[in-house]
């Protein structure tokens, strides 16, 4: 039997999404057989550019859509693991996944969108206007139908808020002043999108990450903001003025911010204020990098360098 029959046959949905192409590249870097969900629509517009590269990277397309079940039951049936990356906004469209995961009964593992931050942990629960319940509805699911699962927290892509350093409202970093909110010593964690996609493959046929939650908590990548403004600095051998934000300033900004400004400013709050990230212990069996520690993965000093 080929090396390719033995390994576990992978189903990810959201793949022309930006985390979903990168998990189907990993999937297929690691020598999974892989598939990819993609919506009608992008059949009838061949020539778009995450179409092509699904292709091109030679994952198998199947067409359907969450929208759609006997499509999503089909292509459940064809596969061992089904990871999902739709946005948040679309995380309860999950529920018809996972009653196709329970039907099909062929699953071993689930990883369902969630690639952030753990909820059951975080403490402003009360003010993040929903954003985390249906994600975790979503896992309640997942547990009461009894469904083999991984969940993933990444806590930031690299590509939310660190290409402006944590400067609300930029979309570059900082050459002159840089906010410092809070303290500025608490830390939050930045991790790039196609390592996060390579630490959840990891996962998928490892025993020790079943019914199991992965954090990814990368030692080059975990900031304080006074050590991110230091580090920008020394990259930009420049001194940058400091404006302090204390925390009532940031909680009355939050109140009066527009979405999705407001949201920006709720995670910045939760992460280097509340410390959300890093608060909380986890042992080395539930950590990524310590999990896995032959993943190469780009450190916060890396990234900053594309920026310089
Ligand atoms: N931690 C962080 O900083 C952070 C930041 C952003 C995202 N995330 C997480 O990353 C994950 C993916 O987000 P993303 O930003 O990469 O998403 P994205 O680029 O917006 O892509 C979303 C994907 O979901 C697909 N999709 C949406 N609704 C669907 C449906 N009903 N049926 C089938 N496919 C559907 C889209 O298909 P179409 O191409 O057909 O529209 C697309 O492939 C989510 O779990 C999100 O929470 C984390």
């Amino acid at each position: 039997m080929s090396e390719e029959a033995t390994r576990s046959r992978v189903l990810v949905v959201g793949a022309t999404g930006r985390l979903g192409g990168s998990l189907v590249r990993a999937s297929l870097a690691a020598g999974h057989p892989t598939f990819a969900l993609v919506r009608p629509h992008h059949f009838a517009l061949p020539d778009n550019i995450p179409f092509k590269s699904l292709a091109a990277a030679a994952a198998t397309l199947l067409k359907g859509s969450l929208e759609d079940y006997p499509s999503l039951l089909q292509a459940v049936r064809q596969v061992d693991v089904v990871i999902c990356a739709v946005p948040t906004k679309h995380a309860l469209e999950q529920k018809p996944l996972v009653r196709a995961i329970k039907e099909a009964a062929c699953v071993k593992r689930f990883i369902p969108a969630e690639f952030g931050v753990d909820h059951t942990k975080i403490k402003i629960s009360d003010m993040d206007h929903g954003f985390y319940e249906k994600k975790a509805e979503i896992r309640r699911l997942i547990e009461s139908e009894d469904i083999p699962h991984t969940y993933v927290y990444c806590n930031f892509l690299m590509r939310y808020l660190l290409p402006s350093l944590v400067q609300p409202g930029l979309d570059a970093p900082p050459r002159d002043e840089f906010m410092i909110f809070g303290g500025g010593n608490t830390k939050g964690i930045f991790v790039e999108e196609s390592d996060v996609a390579k630490f959840t493959v990891c996962t998928i046929e490892d025993p020790r990450t079943i019914n199991k939650s992965l954090y990814l908590r990368p030692p080059g990548n975990v900031y304080s903001l006074n050590e991110l403004a230091g580090l920008w600095e020394t990259k930009i051998k420049k001194r940058l003025k400091k404006i302090h934000i204390t925390e009532e300033q940031l909680l009355k900004n939050i109140h009066d911010a527009p979405f999705p400004l407001k949201m920006d400013l709720i995670f910045i709050y939760s992460a280097f204020v509340k410390g959300d990230h890093t608060y909380f212990e986890i042992d080395s069996i539930t950590e990524g990098t310590q999990l896995y520690p032959r993943v190469k993965y780009t450190t916060v000093s890396e990234y900053l360098d594309t920026l310089v």
